[in-house]
């Protein structure tokens, strides 16, 4: 098992669906974070193919003149998924409690997750799900940086050292077999912030289906 029973727990317990009722029109990242993911989204991601934007909420942080056939989303605030004008369609699923994804197989030539993968406690069967829908050479991009929900951080990532986290989720991916070898980045942010010295830092982990 990749993570113990202890290790997938979260402060606050109680059904995320609840935590996260009310929208948050906010960004939960800086520009330089923002910037970072979107230029990385432009060198990784082609125009005219199928995403999946997982949990997701009102902005998508995909290259404002890259077209894309179908985006699809997913998170837990409806009035979010609702606003963010990327989206082509999009569904609301808790995914600590029904873990199967509602897509068919290979059909997404990418998968993106921004500052979310940490909620996730059964992180080896979604990222199974992933695989499923994601088409032979499709992409995952996880990306996230220090900031969290402290109390709804499962506790390997809440209690582990900022780096050890990219070491984390690149065990995810090779949990799965059909996964290529994921890759790690990692840069400061390149925003006003990082004058001041204090911009969010920028991680990602991305891997390709075989
Ligand atoms: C910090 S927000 C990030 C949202 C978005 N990716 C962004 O960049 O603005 C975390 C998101 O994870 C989603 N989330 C958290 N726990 C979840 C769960 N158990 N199942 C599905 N989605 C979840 C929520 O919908 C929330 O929008």
């Amino acid at each position: 098992m990749l993570l113990p029973p202890s290790q997938r727990t979260k402060l606050d317990d109680s059904d995320d669906a609840l935590f996260y009722a009310q929208p948050r029109f906010v960004t939960h990242v800086d520009e330089g974070f923002i910037n970072q993911l979107t230029e990385l989204y432009r060198q990784q991601l082609q125009p005219q193919s199928r995403i999946f934007d997982m949990m997701s909420s009102w902005v998508s942080h995909l290259p404002e003149e890259m077209e894309f056939t179908h985006v699809e989303g997913h998170g837990l605030n409806e009035a979010e998924l609702a606003k963010n004008p990327r989206l082509t369609h999009y569904f609301v699923q808790n995914l600590n409690q029904h873990k199967q994804l509602p897509l068919p197989d290979e059909d997404f030539d990418a998968v993106i997750n921004c500052v979310s993968v940490q909620y996730l406690q059964d992180p080896e069967t979604i990222f199974r799900e992933i695989h499923r829908i994601l088409k032979p050479e499709g992409i995952a991009i996880f990306s996230f940086s220090n900031r969290m929900f402290h109390q709804k951080a499962i506790a390997a990532w809440r209690d582990s050292p900022e780096r050890d986290r990219l070491e984390l989720v690149k065990t995810y991916f090779q949990a799965i077999p059909g996964f290529g070898e994921p890759e790690a980045i990692v840069k400061r942010s390149n925003g006003l912030q990082q004058w001041l010295g204090a911009g969010d830092p920028f991680y990602a982990v991305l891997a390709r289906k075989k």
